[in-house]
């Protein structure tokens, strides 16, 4: 049989979901595991439980043809003897704490170890703080009933929501931690560094498409991830640190940031101003890499994500101070109207949403605020049941004092500013992704405002 043709995927979320689905799609058969049975029932029916563009048509197909099953089993899983274990559980931000919460990475290993008794690899793809993957090796080499012929690897996973699948089969860059690097090829391998040589293996689909592999220990690994988030977090905050700039010398950063791009040692990607991040990811990442240098002893070195995070943060509290003024100094008796609850488009993804951030702390100062997103609102509801949400754009504006464009849709964008101007209460509207076209806005009788640029109107 082939090196690597059965895959195991525990832990099915926005990242297992999509990584089973995708290696199904390049030909192995998988098994995918996890222990919400409901999610597992629905994945098993081909109904995927979140919003990912083409991943239940992908998952669907591969559950129709047998490539891909599921199961709520650690025993199961064992039993189908796969090549590769991949683990992509999440690792939240522990309750008032920076640091990682690693419990669902330790149950997978200490679930999954006690079965295995025969040579297999275990890859990790969960976002982990350096030397995670060091400890989980000891762990399993104690469990095993194989003992150290079950190979630990580290393998992250840099795929975007939105843009999972994609990412996924056509990643920028795919890094594989290994505790021997050096192995090249099946045949050249020795039983030290099996993992090397399997999970080249599995991706050599990707690798033969030009996709470049990257081979480190596992320590490196493990950084390289966080150390990417890192850069990316810098980069927005780095053009919202200059919308506050732009906002108090009068300058407009959508221009700064347009000039900035060119140089081509910048980019332009990363660089847009407006609300900031949030997700399940950057927000969380960065937080847990600075708890993680402070207990290496190199806390200085990261010192600048504090900065990083406030300047984020600070967005948010800019936007509500950019509505409040629009609403004459005051929620009181206004009616808010907040566009988007996801933390971007194309997600349904609520988790660490900063337009839901602002919509709830101005339903705390007094104002009515209706929701509209065109997928997380139910998401939204079930986080923030006492924000009131409407069915479209259109119904979320009515009676508004002022509109929040939060999340940038595509529909939003779309939306003609002369119909909805005939059902709000006052033509006022608040960009906080500079994403809609002020001149439009403002030709259809609106003042718009936005985060790092002069008024419009
Ligand atoms: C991110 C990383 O991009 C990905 O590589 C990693 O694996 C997980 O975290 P994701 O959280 O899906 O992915 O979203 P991303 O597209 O990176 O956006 C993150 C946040 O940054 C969003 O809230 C987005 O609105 C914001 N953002 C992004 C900006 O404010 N400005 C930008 O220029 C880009």
């Amino acid at each position: 049989r082939h090196v690597a043709a059965r895959i195991s995927v525990i832990g099915t979320g926005y990242l297992g979901a999509t990584h089973a689905a995708c290696m199904a799609e390049l030909g192995y058969e998988v098994l995918g595991m996890d222990v919400d049975a409901e999610k597992i029932a629905a994945l098993a029916s081909g109904r995927v439980p979140f919003y990912e563009p083409g991943l239940e048509e992908l998952l669907a197909k591969h559950v129709a043809d047998g490539r891909l099953r599921f199961t709520t089993s650690y025993s199961e899983v064992a039993e189908f003897h796969a090549d590769v274990h991949f683990i992509c559980v999440n690792t939240p931000q522990r309750r008032g704490e920076y640091a990682a919460d690693l419990r669902y990475v330790d149950a997978v290993i200490d679930g999954l170890a006690p079965h295995l008794d025969q040579p297999t690899v275990i890859a990790g793809k969960s976002t982990v703080p350096a030397g995670t993957a060091a400890r989980l090796t000891e762990r399993v080499a104690e469990l095993a009933p194989a003992g150290t012929a079950v190979e630990l690897a580290w393998n992250p996973e840099f795929l975007r929501e939105g843009y999972a699948i994609g990412d996924t089969l056509r990643p920028d860059r795919l890094v594989l931690g290994v505790a021997s690097p050096g192995a090249r090829t099946a045949s050249d391998a020795g039983n030290s560094s099996r993992a090397e040589a399997v999970l080249r293996e599995v991706y050599k689909p990707l690798t033969d498409a030009g996709v470049p592999l990257i081979v480190t220990d596992l320590a490196t690994a493990e950084l390289v991830k966080v150390a990417a988030n890192a850069f990316l977090s810098t980069k927005i905050s780095f053009i919202n640190a200059m919308a506050e700039v732009c906002e108090a010398a009068g300058g407009d950063v959508m221009k700064l940031a347009e000039a900035l791009a060119h140089d081509a040692r910048i980019g332009g990607k990363f660089l847009v101003p407006g609300l900031g991040f949030g997700g399940g990811c950057l927000p969380k990442d960065i937080r847990a890499f600075m708890a993680r240098a402070g207990e290496l002893g190199v806390d200085q070195a990261l010192a600048f994500l504090k900065e990083v995070d406030e300047i984020n943060m600070r967005r948010r509290v800019r936007l509500v101070d950019l509505a409040r003024e629009q609403c004459d100094g005051s929620f009181l008796g206004k009616r808010v109207a907040v566009w988007g609850a996801a933390f971007k488009p194309d997600s349904d993804d609520v988790r660490d949403s900063p337009a839901l951030n602002v919509a709830a702390s101005i339903l705390l100062q007094g104002a009515q605020v209706t929701v509209y997103d065109p997928k997380a609102n139910d998401n939204a509801a079930k986080l923030f049941p006492t924000l009131a949400y409407a069915e479209s754009a259109l119904a979320a504006a009515r009676g508004a004092h002022v509109i929040l464009h939060l999340t940038e849709w595509l529909e939003f964008r779309e939306v003609d500013p002369r119909e909805v101007g005939e059902v709000v209460s006052r033509r006022h509207i608040v960009d906080g992704r500079n994403a809609l076209s002020a001149e439009r806005w403002h030709e259809a009788g609106w003042t718009y405002r936005a985060l790092g640029r002069p008024v419009v109107g």
